[in-house]
């Protein structure tokens, strides 16, 4: 069994009925949010890289509960640094923590956290993972990359995470060859909406899917898709 819960922008949960998992808990300052990160209870928090609409509130959540923050080895160790747990990878390695195995994917994008936002966090990344039997595909924060072929190759992809509000990652265009690339059983778009730059209309991303085979599921800040 596995549930996903959508928690806003490109917050999500997992849980396999034993343990649970947080994929970039941003909630506090999240316009989309409709959970406190007091209100988060995980045994690990997956951050893909050290923006604070993806970072978030991982460093409290991690202090509060004990959470172990799964990251690139430089934002792990900035992450520690402040006080939280981390474990360090890095991209192209994989790991079979208690809940199922993580693997580190590429992103194109950038990676930095702390007040000035220019604190060096290493390179961003995405994240396959398996948890409940099924696997996940978080891209992060990224532009389209003809690699995705090859991710898709490695795993079969039961759910794929992937932005479409454009700007500052894929737009609806690029996000339809990502899913073409990857061929997941599901697709749910994230990274969108939460602020005007990012505006995007999720109906037209499902439209453009239409008879691809692969089923587009559209969640609202707590919705969850069960599988
Ligand atoms: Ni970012
Ligand atoms: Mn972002």
């Amino acid at each position: 069994m596995l549930k996903l819960t959508f928690l806003g922008h490109s917050c999500v949960s997992a849980t396999d009925g034993k343990y649970k998992i947080v994929i970039d808990p941003f909630l506090t300052g999240n316009p989309q949010a409709t959970l406190t990160p007091e209100e988060i209870d995980v045994d690990y928090i997956l951050a893909t890289h050290g923006h604070s609409d993806h970072l978030g509130d991982s460093i409290a959540i991690s202090k509060r509960t004990g959470a172990t923050i799964i990251a690139p080895n430089e934002l792990a160790v900035w992450v520690t640094n402040k006080g939280a747990q981390a474990h360090n990878m890095h991209i192209g390695g994989a790991y079979s923590f208690e809940f199922g195995r993580v693997k580190l994917t590429i992103a194109h994008h950038g990676s930095a956290a702390g007040e000035s936002g220019l604190e060096y966090t290493g390179n961003p990344c995405g994240f396959v993972f398996s948890i409940g039997g099924k696997t996940v595909y978080h891209t992060g924060d990224t532009g389209l990359f003809l690699d995705m072929k090859l991710i898709g190759e490695l795993d079969n992809i039961d759910v794929m995470f992937v932005p479409i509000g454009d700007n500052f990652t894929m737009g609806i265009d690029d996000a339809v060859k990502a899913v073409e690339f990857v061929n997941p059983k599901v697709v749910v778009p994230i990274h969108y909406n939460t602020w005007d730059i990012i505006n995007a209309e999720p109906e037209d991303f499902k439209k453009r899917l239409d008879g691809s085979g692969v089923d587009v599921v559209i969640l609202k800040p707590n919705e969850s898709l069960e599988l």
